[in-house]
């Protein structure tokens, strides 16, 4: 199946997810969930939630131990939020300001779940592989960001 397929069963999966989570953080701990167990190429997948002060705290993943908390603006997470966009970058070490959690990530896609221009979560996924994603992860995980923007 294509990576294009791949996502397209993945949001059917987690609108049915949605609809029975009980709560927000149920239906972003049970996507995470999904796509690391889907795709081969992810190393770590979750979420950062908004704090008050407009930092970011870490919210359901899989995948090794990561950093709990990204100072207002900071990192790729913090670049996203702030321009309210996708950031896909292909090789964290040439992003001036990345975030190290783990040393193993070499590319990373992030895209804000936005409800009526309010950041609800940050959803962060991340490869061991160098430009390990493209236009159809890009669009796969926009999808679902939108998906999970109204659960
Ligand atoms: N690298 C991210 C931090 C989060 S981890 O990748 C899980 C960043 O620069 O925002």
């Amino acid at each position: 199946m294509s990576r294009a397929a791949e996502y397209e069963t993945v949001a059917a999966q987690v609108t049915t997810l949605i609809e029975e989570a009980p709560s927000f953080v149920a239906a972003l701990a049970s996507t995470a969930a999904l796509l690391n167990d889907t795709f081969e190429h992810y190393f770590w997948v979750g979420f950062y939630l908004p704090e008050e002060d407009g930092s970011l705290s870490v919210g359901p993943y899989q995948g090794p131990l990561a950093c709990m908390k990204i100072p207002v603006g900071r990192g790729v997470c913090g670049a996203a939020l702030e321009r309210r966009e996708v950031l896909v970058v292909p090789d964290v070490h040439a992003f001036p300001d990345h975030i190290t959690c783990d040393s193993r990530s070499r590319s990373e896609v992030v895209v804000p779940v936005l409800r009526d221009g309010e950041v609800r979560a940050v959803l962060d996924v991340d490869s061991d592989r160098l430009n390990a994603f493209d236009d159809s992860d890009r669009t796969g995980l926009v999808t679902l960001a939108g998906l999970l923007a109204d659960a």
